[in-house]
């Protein structure tokens, strides 16, 4: 996880300096007035806390789903440490039937995710969601298309959210964990831990590739996107 100051996709405004909160805007589609385009706003705060803050991983993910926004429609989606939700609350704009979860003790960043929900006129569940853990909430969920934004940060939690992934993708037949991260060994670790889950890549890009240049040039750092389903799942 790489922070960086200037988010590229959005477009930060002056912080209420009271509670430390920031409000941001990120568009998506064509700036020309066109009708084809959407913006999201988020509440970010200034206090160190990683689902407080919209990572880059974060921009380049919410992107992706803009661009393909058409495999999104009617589509059950749930977010994984979705923190301030960006691409999830893409997928809820595009017509995806979106469940947001995070950390179950983190109740601040769970809260904010209502916040943002509801200041975008936007309905999406919000659920707690500990990687690892099954509350008896993660077996209501049937998602298609799993999303997370820079949830390969700790390598101590990667079982836990791989066993999570796994759990998901097994209850949903044909579903997808589509995930962003900062790459730092090549793509071993990412094959490793697939190979250890049953599970296989499908898709792997740049994720600048597809970025317009407005919001790479805001971005640093090599961040990979991968589409990952059940293994033998890719063999048929
Ligand atoms: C680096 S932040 C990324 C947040 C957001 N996806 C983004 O890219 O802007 C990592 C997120 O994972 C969540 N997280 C960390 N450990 C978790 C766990 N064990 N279970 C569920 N969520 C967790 C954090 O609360 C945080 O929101």
């Amino acid at each position: 996880m790489e922070a960086n100051n200037s988010d590229g996709g959005g477009s930060p405004e002056t912080p209420a300096t009271e509670n430390m909160t920031t409000i941001s805007h990120h568009y998506f589609g064509e700036s020309n007035g066109s009708d084809d385009a959407i913006s999201i706003t988020v509440i970010e705060s200034m206090k160190e806390d990683y689902g407080l803050f919209v990572w880059p991983c974060s921009i380049i993910l919410a992107e992706y789903v803009w661009q393909q926004r058409s495999r999104f429609q009617g589509v059950s989606v749930v977010e994984l440490g979705a923190g301030t939700s960006l691409p999830g609350l893409v997928a809820a704009k595009v017509g995806a039937d979106v469940v947001l979860t995070d950390d179950s003790d983190r109740l601040e960043v769970l809260d904010n995710m209502r916040r943002v929900s509801e200041l975008n006129n936007i309905k999406c569940e919000v659920m707690g969601l500990t990687w690892g853990v099954w509350d008896e909430s993660i077996f209501s969920l049937r998602p298609q298309v799993i999303l997370g934004a820079d949830v390969l940060y700790d390598s101590s939690a990667f079982d836990n959210l791989f066993a999570t992934v796994k759990f998901l993708l097994e209850k949903s037949p044909g579903s997808v964990f589509i995930t962003s991260y900062h790459n730092r060994s090549g793509h071993h670790l990412i094959e490793f831990l697939m190979v250890k889950w049953g599970l296989k890549c499908v898709k792997l890009l740049d994720g600048f590739s597809f970025l317009p240049s407005w919001k790479a040039s805001g971005l640093s750092g090599n961040i990979q996107l991968v589409e990952i389903v059940l293994s033998d799942v890719a063999k048929n």
